[in-house]
């Protein structure tokens, strides 16, 4: 996609589609008042006669036929009170979905003139590209029949309204492809069947990163590997399986060389029956997306080595199957973690935290500055957050807090739940150092207490993504979350 900034009246720019924004019981101002005079008063005579009203994500496209401009898309703001970057994002969503379904090849957007509160000229830019990167994105359809033919839309504009504002909106449009790309790639690995995405399509993925970014280096471990650092919890996991389990280390080298890198680890359950703890057959298939967390990983990974990100990082993804076999663990085995630490697996369809327990383990031997796991790992954050919000624990308030601040920037938000030394408690067993699982109360917190027994002296955060990382329903399909939270995270640390 090709993006670039626009500074200048609306009438005289070339575009096959202006996409300008009305609010609710609002006027013609800005670009659209600026387009009226070239459609002779078209718009406001809509206005008048009631077909504009303003309503959020409202879209009404005309054709203009003359002059540098071939279609004008007016689409509603809603309400101009609270307009902020949540309204904005939803506006062009809108906006650029029903632009795609035109053959217009380009579109200019005049919603960044429009006063977002909170949202500078760089956050204005990149929601743009961001946007553009999710209305052209298509799932990696595995059809008989020839595909649905390819968007036309190819380039979009952004307007700024002074000249000295086109630096930081540039800036913001490279942000933001970066970020879309990553985003893409997250939804491309989660959207993908179980059968497909296997560990060792994850590993392959891994080595094809390495093979497009020269600052990527890939290393895959296999079970062989696993047993020699004694990640017993992780094995215990993938021990019902014919899929061999891998465990993926991306390098991504942006910084000095030397410098602590930020880690990140995502949990890589290609697919989750429960194993033993065998789940209900409603919604199993969507444990196909268990593996969102590695997927947000390679995404960051990616957006990173497209931005040029100045600093160091580490992707360290766990990755294997749960499923029930004569071989599988059972409940009540107790198992040795990388660690040392003993754990009785109450339930084996906790196995993501114990994936990421040896993961998180191994991780150490790169002193990370910072440790943040991705994992969709428990139903308690879906109850407790549902799909808006993701969940972030952490045994740094700061970073719980700097973590929290990047998902409101980005828009992809995620909440701070305490871990109180009470919710600990719940694990306790009598058989080993702790149990995998307890009762359902407090189910998110107790599951991010588990993982801080493996992360003393780190500087750790834990996203739980269950509710977040992909939708269910007709609309179902990997969201890319939260790719755009950790690299907002990633760009404003120090
Ligand atoms: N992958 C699931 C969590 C999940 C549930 C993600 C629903 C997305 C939607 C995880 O492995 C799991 O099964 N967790 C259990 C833990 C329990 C047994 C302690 C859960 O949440 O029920
Ligand atoms: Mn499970
Ligand atoms: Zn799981």
């Amino acid at each position: 996609m090709r993006l670039f900034v626009v500074t200048g009246s609306a009438a005289r720019q070339k575009t096959e589609c202006a996409i300008v924004g009305l609010h609710e019981s609002g006027a013609l101002a800005g670009a659209a008042a600026q387009l009226d005079g070239t459609l002779g008063g078209r718009l406001a005579r809509l206005l008048q006669r009631g077909d504009l009203r303003g309503k959020a994500g409202e879209c009404v496209l005309l054709d203009v036929d003359h002059g540098p401009v071939q279609r004008v898309l007016v689409v509603g703001l809603g309400k101009k009170e609270g307009f902020g970057r949540k309204q904005y994002r939803k506006a062009l969503a809108a906006a650029l979905a029903t632009a795609v379904k035109t053959g217009a090849r380009d579109a200019v957007s005049y919603l960044g003139l429009e006063p977002v509160e909170h949202t500078d000229v760089y956050y204005r830019a990149r929601l743009a590209a961001e946007a553009l990167g999710h209305a052209l994105y298509r799932v990696p359809a595995i059809r008989s029949k020839r595909q649905p033919p390819e968007p036309r839309l190819k380039s979009l504009g952004v307007a700024v309204a002074e000249r000295d504002q086109k630096a930081d909106a540039e800036r913001g449009l490279e942000h933001g492809r970066a970020i879309a790309a990553g985003t893409a790639l997250t939804r491309d690995l989660a959207n993908l069947p179980a059968n497909f995405c296997t560990p060792s399509h994850l590993a392959q993925r891994a080595r094809e990163l390495a093979k497009t970014y020269r600052s990527i280096k890939t290393q895959v471990l296999d079970e062989r590997d696993l047993k020699r650092l004694k990640m017993g919890a992780f094995l215990s996991v993938t021990a019902g399986t014919d899929e061999p389990a891998k465990l993926i280390v991306m390098r991504y080298q942006g910084g000095r060389p030397g410098e602590a890198p930020v880690a990140l680890v995502g949990k890589g359950v290609t697919f989750d029956s429960g194993g033993i703890s065998l789940k209900q057959p409603p919604g199993m298939d969507e444990m196909k997306f268990d593996m969102s967390g590695a997927a947000s990983v390679f995404g960051a990974l990616k957006a990173a080595a497209e931005l040029g990100l100045r600093q160091n990082l580490v992707g360290v993804v766990p990755a294997c199957e749960n499923m029930p076999s004569g071989r599988a663990t059972k409940p009540g085995d107790i198992v040795r973690s990388m660690s040392g630490q003993t754990i009785e697996v109450i339930n084996t369809d906790a196995e993501g935290r114990l994936i990421l327990c040896d993961a998180l383990t191994y991780t150490r031997r790169f002193k990370p500055a910072v440790v943040v796991d991705v994992a969709t790992l428990t139903g308690a954050c879906v109850i407790a957050l549902g799909a808006h919000l993701s969940a972030v624990m952490s045994n740094d308030e700061e970073l719980a807090a700097e973590l929290e601040t990047a998902g409101r920037r980005a828009e992809d938000r995620c909440w701070h739940l305490p871990m109180a030394e009470e919710y600990h408690d719940q694990l306790k067993s009598n058989f080993a150092d702790f149990a995998n699982a307890c009762g359902r109360e407090g189910g998110a917190i107790t599951a991010a207490c588990f993982l801080a027994k493996f992360t003393a002296g780190l500087r750790w955060a834990h996203l739980d993504i269950a509710g977040t990382a992909y939708l269910g329903g007709s609309q179902k399909g990997s969201t890319g979350r939260p790719v755009a939270l950790l690299m907002d995270f990633l760009i404003h640390r120090r």
